[in-house]
């Protein structure tokens, strides 16, 4: 019989303080289940590794793929890992074993380079799927700590926000280095996430940031100080039920990104028609320059919100419950 493993991570969206977090300040973010990396992998009867990702135009022998590239990196690691000597849980077979022949076929509906959390989504549902399918079992700090390794390999100097709030799939008060926090939602709120369609990477954003940083130190320690406070009161506001209270707030850090040069006019359009059309605040949302935008809404607007997104230039709206 065929063996046959599956999993699947969601998507993420930040909430307050993306950039500001790679200095050491407090940023909240939160799982999106409307979008998700699916794995299956299958034992194959062909010899080899075959990966299958037709949304990435990806079929390929794992060894035909530079060993960088981002989901050969992940499995080349998950093997070296699983092939150490056993490991006290027991878990390895150690040695140098024949490598299995599979078949691995990776799906996601969350879109690249747009802030929402991609390449951190494949890395974990492809990561839980290699553990489970050869019976290698991680735990969630486990695959958390795999995934923030590859993060690092193919975006600089990232904080680790993406790859924690994937996979743990929970609320996360992020500051980077400490322990993962959670947080409660004292009441459910609603909001929209405007794509600009417009593919950023992070890591350039990132790497700009630090050049001003660098330039001016005192004066970007003291924005990233304002960014950091913003998401402290949104933590306090959001787990005591005071979420009306999250608009000024994302508006303010809307603000401090601008400052930072990571916004664009896309972006800022996509702001401003869902400030206008009843949104309580709005930001962008990630590393910016392209990328999604999230708006808060009362509920019964947000279809309203949503249209005014679309007509703006939005590719796409997602709206979700923070729960
Ligand atoms: O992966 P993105 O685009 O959601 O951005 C991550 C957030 C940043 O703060 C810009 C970078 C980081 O590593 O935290």
């Amino acid at each position: 019989m065929i063996s046959r493993s599956t999993s699947s991570a969601p998507g993420k969206v930040i909430l307050f303080g993306e950039h500001a977090v790679v200095y050491g300040r407090p940023a909240l973010a939160v799982p999106v289940t409307q979008v998700h990396a699916d794995v299956e992998i299958l034992d194959s009867n062909s010899t080899g590794i075959w990966i299958h990702a037709p949304d990435i135009n990806l079929h390929s022998e794992l060894n035909a793929l530079p060993s960088d590239h981002p989901i050969a990196s992940v499995i080349h690691n998950f093997l070296f890992l699983s092939r150490q000597s056993v490991s006290p849980l027991g878990r390895g077979a150690g040695g140098e074993g024949k490598f299995p022949n599979l078949n691995i076929k990776i799906s996601s509906s969350i879109p690249v380079a747009s802030g929402l959390g991609s390449g951190a989504a494949v890395t974990v549902a492809l990561l839980r799927a290699l553990s489970s399918h050869l019976n290698y079992p991680m735990t969630d700090e486990e695959v958390n700590a795999f995934a923030y390794d590859i993060e690092k390999i193919h975006h600089g100097t990232p904080s680790g926000i993406d790859n924690t709030v994937i996979a743990y799939a929970k609320p996360v008060y992020f500051i980077k280095g400490r322990l993962i926090e959670t947080f409660k939602v004292g009441a459910p709120f609603t909001i929209v996430i405007g794509d600009t369609g417009i593919s950023a990477p992070t890591k350039k954003s990132v790497a700009d940031v630090r050049k001003l940083w660098e330039a001016d130190k005192a004066k970007w320690e003291s924005v990233f100080d304002e960014a950091g406070d913003i998401a402290k009161q949104a933590k306090e506001k959001i787990e005591t039920g005071d979420w009306r209270l999250l608009g000024g707030l994302m508006d303010q850090n809307h603000a401090l990104l601008q400052e930072m040069t990571v916004s664009s006019p896309e972006l800022d359009r996509l702001v401003e028609a869902a400030r206008k059309a009843g949104a309580s605040g709005a930001k962008l949302s990630g590393g910016g320059r392209g990328g999604n935008m999230i708006a808060l809404i009362e509920r019964e607007n947000a279809d309203d919100v949503s249209s005014a997104l679309i007509s703006a230039g939005a590719k796409n709206t997602i709206i979700t419950q923070v729960s």
